[in-house]
């Protein structure tokens, strides 16, 4: 009873946030609006120096002493800057722009990923909860808080599909999939712009495709998935309004992004028609020296501002060649002018002049923290993914007798901010040891033992007690966190096991022979297969944030149901990576003999599939209906299929729609998600949910990159998870 009417709070928990929500503080742009702009950018371009010009293009990090810097936004000399994190510093610097000659306001930009002060989960645990709408709270409050300091642009949302959980930035996307990530990246640029920033959608393109997993290395990706797999999330960026795009650091095909004409000019500018900046990752422009295209700073410039990158993002080319390049004939006034227009077009857009057409940028007020907190807290709840449940080991009632918690993460308080301004004061965070104690039932008895000397499970504490402690109870919760600096930039793994100890700890505790439910916080998918089997229940808590281990409590305690799915696939062992759902079929499809697809040491199948997650209850799937046998291409089909929850409590199931193409000139995927809807059922209850499928959202690329409708027979796949088995049929007719 308990459960059903916290199950019935979590499903309207947004309502009252709405209070909190302010109109868009954006001018909504109108082709008079523009107009307007481009008139007022043509003005000023006429007016300004090549310096001045140049200076337009400069965005350097705040430094210290900082003298010189506010002498070279005075000159005109620097239009943006980053990492500015504290309001008095911003204002020098505004006061700075307003005391140069044109007076041209400044972008202040910060890598306001998952927190500013109150640390929401990770974007791959955004992704999991299926709920772009809470991406879009969440980026809503994130960015209020971080415009209160002035900063107006966040080096977000990182919308990088990847298949290489090896990559530690799997952390910051949405996931493998494009459909899914598509629409968190369009919502996370909503509530940016709600929250009063603009954003970078990043990093353009193929940066999450790394050969070997390893950052900052190259990517083969032809044309055909370039434009079906990586381009999709950014053009729902571009779709959404993003101001900005950052470009890759890596190259795709052998040459690097920062000097790559046909992705940023030819595909970003010309045919996804963005028309806002563009900027090169930190340091990238220089960077051309190492990639070993550019002789020199001089070069590497040239080249940057040629591909069409226009804001050097702390590579000092930009500031200290491109005039020289421009008086000796090397860089053409043309392409300064060019990258100089969408840099004012963008400030003017963001409202951040005076006179900007459309009205001056407004700063929605700050969130109360509680309201802050709410949000991340109900974020939190829906993220977390439930892998395997045996037993009902989960929830924890009072019928689970003797709870026994392990594991130093248990007393954590690290919200993994990896991001962010530094020094400002850490929030109150409530432990899970503190957030179970408080739920657990009253007479129930919560023993604890801490067994690591820290929360990553680098070195062993006390595991004698750890072991007496699980003897002494009738179940174990193990709490076991990938190593904390294990995910983000720079920190690509070979392995993808439980880091330090724990691996041990958890062989010792299994001997014990006490059902242990392992709770793991983790920035991506890990290769769990000896761990799994160990276990009776295995819970990924993702790097949960602020509010997120009192969400984990409650979860656990079965207040609320666990409601994520997996955004990103998690795979047996690290030799199947690359790996995702959305496979091509192969010439000899896997049956386990020798001579067809797989590897003669592990299964071709992944440990848990794309989409998975169980909830405490389970749902069944029937009654699929299709709207007609045969769509035009200029049709749409209409897809319906009944969901009753067959369980005795009230859950959350995300029905999850794959097509399959299943003749055309290329080999198609063989599962491709075409739409999900989260929706809440109580015990018994049936609901029917619709999904409309266009003949048009069935386009594929060629490898020239056209789009490709063709005609044919498309099976339909209906379920909770990529390998979903209700299914029917369509065919698209030729005319
Ligand atoms: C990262 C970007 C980030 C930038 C500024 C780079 O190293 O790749 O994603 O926005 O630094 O901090």
């Amino acid at each position: 009873m308990r459960f059903g009417l916290l199950f019935l709070a979590a499903l309207t928990v947004f309502a009252p946030l709405a209070a909190h929500s302010t109109p868009s503080p954006r001018p909504t742009p109108t082709h008079a609006i523009e107009a307007e702009i481009e008139a007022k950018v043509s003005a000023l371009l006429a007016q300004m120096t090549l310096e001045e010009k140049v200076g337009q293009l400069n965005f350097p990090s705040y430094a210290f002493p900082r003298e010189p810097q506010i002498e070279a936004v005075k000159q005109g000399r620097i239009g943006a800057m980053l990492n500015v994190a504290h309001p008095d510093h911003v204002q020098v610097f505004e006061e700075a722009a307003r005391a140069s000659r044109l007076k041209i306001p400044m972008l202040f930009a910060i890598d306001s990923i998952h927190s500013f002060h109150i640390a929401f989960p990770t974007p791959i645990a955004w992704a999991a909860t299926w709920r772009p709408e809470l991406a879009e709270r969440a980026t809503e409050a994130i960015g209020r808080e971080t415009a209160q300091i002035g900063v107006n642009l966040t080096f977000a949302p990182m919308v990088d599909i990847s298949r290489d959980p090896r990559w530690g930035r799997v952390i910051e996307g949405a996931g493998e999939d494009p459909y899914l990530a598509s629409a968190f990246s369009a919502a996370r640029v909503r509530g940016y712009h709600k929250g009063g920033l603009a954003t970078a959608a990043k990093h353009f393109v193929g940066y999450g495709a790394p050969e070997g997993g390893r950052d900052y290395n190259g990517a083969q990706i032809s044309n055909a998935e370039l434009f079906d797999r990586y381009i999709p999330p950014f053009k729902a960026a571009i779709d959404a309004g993003t101001e900005t795009v950052m470009a890759s650091f890596n190259t795709v095909n052998g040459v690097p992004v920062t000097a790559n004409h046909r992705l940023l000019t030819g595909v970003l500018k010309e045919r996804l028609g963005f028309d806002g900046l563009v900027m090169s990752d930190f340091a990238a422009v220089k960077e051309l020296v190492n990639h070993g295209v550019a002789a020199d700073l001089s070069e590497a410039a040239q080249k940057a501002i040629h591909a069409g990158i226009d804001l050097d993002m702390e590579g000092k080319a930009f500031t200290n060649h491109l005039a020289d390049n421009v008086r000796a004939g090397r860089v053409p006034m043309s392409e300064i002018d060019a990258a100089v227009r969408r840099v004012l077009r963008v400030k003017y857009r963001m409202g951040l002049f005076p006179d900007s057409p459309g009205g001056v940028r407004k700063v929605p007020p700050a969130m109360p923290e509680a309201a802050v907190r709410k949000t991340a807290r109900a974020v939190a709840r829906e993220s977390f993914v439930l892998l395997k449940n045996n037993g009902a080991t989960l929830p924890i009632t009072p019928q689970s007798g003797t709870v026994a918690l392990i594991g130093a993460a248990a007393l954590s308080t690290n919200d993994h901010s990896w991001y962010g301004p530094a020094g400002l004061e850490k929030p109150v965070t409530e432990t899970l040891r503190d957030a179970l104690g408080g739920r657990i039932g009253k007479d129930q008895k919560l023993l604890f033992a801490e067994g690591f000397a820290d929360g990553c499970g680098q070195a062993f504490g006390d595991k004698e007690k750890a072991l007496e402690t699980a003897r002494a109870a009738d179940v174990v919760v193990l709490v076991l966190a990938e190593d904390c600096a294990a995910s983000g930039e720079g920190v690509s793994r070979t392995h993808l096991g439980l880091t330090g100890v724990q691996g041990e700890m958890l062989d010792a505790l299994a001997k014990v022979g006490k059902p242990i439910a392992l709770v793991l916080e983790t920035g991506r998918p890990l290769a769990l297969t000896d761990v799994s089997e160990k276990v009776a229940s295995l819970l990924i808590a993702w790097h949960p944030g602020t509010e997120g281990r009192t969400a984990l409590a409650e979860v656990l305690v079965g207040e609320f149901a666990p409601s994520g799915k997996l955004p990103m696939t998690f795979p047996r062992s690290v030799g199947q990576v690359p790996i995702s759902y959305d496979d091509l079929p192969t010439s000899r499809p896997s049956t386990g003999d020798r001579f067809t697809t797989g590897y003669v040491d592990e299964k071709p199948t992944p440990l848990y599939p794309f989409g998975h997650g169980l909830s405490y209850t389970t749902f069944r799937y029937s009654g699929l209906k299709i709207s007609a046998p045969e769509v035009s291409r200029a049709g749409t089909v209409d897809i319906q299929v009944d969901i009753q929850n067959t369980g005795s409590r009230g859950g959350q199931e995300v029905v999850q729609l794959y097509t399959r193409q299943l003749v055309a000139s290329r080999s198609r995927p063989m599962r491709e998600l075409k739409g999900f809807k989260k929706i809440g059922l109580a015990p018994g209850e049936k609901e029917t949910v619709r999904f409309s499928v266009k003949a048009s959202d069935l386009v594929f690329h060629d490898d020239d990159g056209k789009p490709v409708m063709e005609p044919g027979k498309f099976s339909v796949f209906v379920g909770g998870s990529s390998v979903a088995d209700l299914e029917g049929a369509f065919t698209i007719r030729r005319d």
